[in-house]
């Protein structure tokens, strides 16, 4: 994949993240995601590349832009034929709340080589490098939580696990809590969770429980990048969404997924803050119609993470404003 095409997807989430931290804390979720995904979509008519959103808003029907399968990019020339994972706005209860951690996120791999996952839930694992290999879905919490204290040289009451804080979860926090990690529960946003069990020095060492599917193929692209390790389980809340899973081409919708069958080949993760937290900094309005974005951008194939901080003249981007 051309390493140049970095710069220009943090354009984009740059771009969707401005938009949505206008919405910070004002209480309207839709009004915020719908911002993001209207700044996401138009950055994205000046990317040269064929692109293909796979992990996207919704279906067709149900989402007027970045739906699964549409059409992104400036496809002249020999535009390369990519495919695109996506959250305009990560955590849009986050930022409607003006809470921590709210990011704008896109994946990008080679055509084919993203789980083409329904809009279910998803069990999921997370770990960083030191435990990469060592972690097993089909294992007990306890058992994964060992593993990777182990791997990681750390006694387990050193280990911090990151868990959602819902009520599905009331048995996996009490087991967890049980071995005697520090358990970090949080409210929305697991992807930024998931990226930040392999960000060395983050604080956080594994994620594990229930989340979005969509998000759990967007994770597993950063842990690609990251070195680390994910899994996931698709967890269906009835036998239609099985079924739609059937139909969007997954021969054994109940089958593990590893990492790389989640997010395989040569990859690349562009994330930008919208809300302040542990890795991005979100949005900053300045004077004079300035404005300050925090991004990392980071490619499975050389491992190499950057971070960007960009100022931005919203005067001479109206678009933007
Ligand atoms: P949204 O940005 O779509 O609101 O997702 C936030 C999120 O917390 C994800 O990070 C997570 O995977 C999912 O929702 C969990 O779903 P639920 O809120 O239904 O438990």
């Amino acid at each position: 994949m051309d390493r140049n095409l970095a710069l220009e997807f943090v354009r984009v989430t740059e771009a969707a993240a401005l938009a949505s931290a206008r919405w910070m804390g004002r209480g309207d979720e839709k009004a915020a995601d719908a911002a993001a995904v209207d700044a996401m979509r138009k950055a994205f008519d000046v990317v040269r590349m064929d692109g293909t959103v796979v992990i996207g808003e919704g279906e067709r029907d149900e989402a007027p832009m970045l739906y699964i399968g549409e059409k992104v990019g400036d496809k002249t020339g020999d535009a390369p034929g990519l495919d695109i994972a996506l959250d305009p706005l990560e955590g849009t209860t986050i930022c409607a709340t003006g809470g921590p951690g709210s990011i704008s996120v896109i994946a990008v791999a080679e055509k084919g080589k993203f789980l083409h996952a329904p809009d279910t839930y998803m069990d999921k694992i997370a770990c960083g490098p030191a435990a990469r290999g060592k972690i097993d879905i089909d294992k007990s919490a306890t058992e994964n939580i060992k593993a990777v204290a182990q791997a990681m040289q750390k006694e387990v009451r050193d280990l911090t696990v990151v868990i959602l804080d819902r009520p599905r979860h009331k048995e996996l926090i009490a087991e967890a809590r049980a071995t005697g990690a520090r358990i970090h529960l949080i409210g929305d946003g697991d992807v930024s969770a998931a990226v930040a069990a392999a960000w060395p020095d983050s604080g956080i060492d594994m994620l594990i429980g229930i989340g979005g599917a969509p998000e759990g193929v967007i994770s597993a692209a950063a842990m690609q990048c990251l070195g680390g390790d994910f899994q996931g389980r698709l967890k269906f809340r009835n036998d239609e969404e099985r079924a739609r899973a059937k139909r969007m081409g997954l021969e054994n919708p109940d089958k593990k997924f590893s990492c790389d069958e989640l997010a395989g080949g040569s990859v690349m993760f562009v994330a930008t803050g919208v809300t302040d937290g542990a890795l991005l900094k979100g949005i900053r309005f300045l004077p004079d119609g300035k404005a300050k974005s925090h991004s990392i951008v980071m490619r499975s194939q050389t491992g190499t993470i950057r971070t960007i901080e960009a100022f931005h003249d919203l005067e001479r981007k109206p678009a933007k404003k």
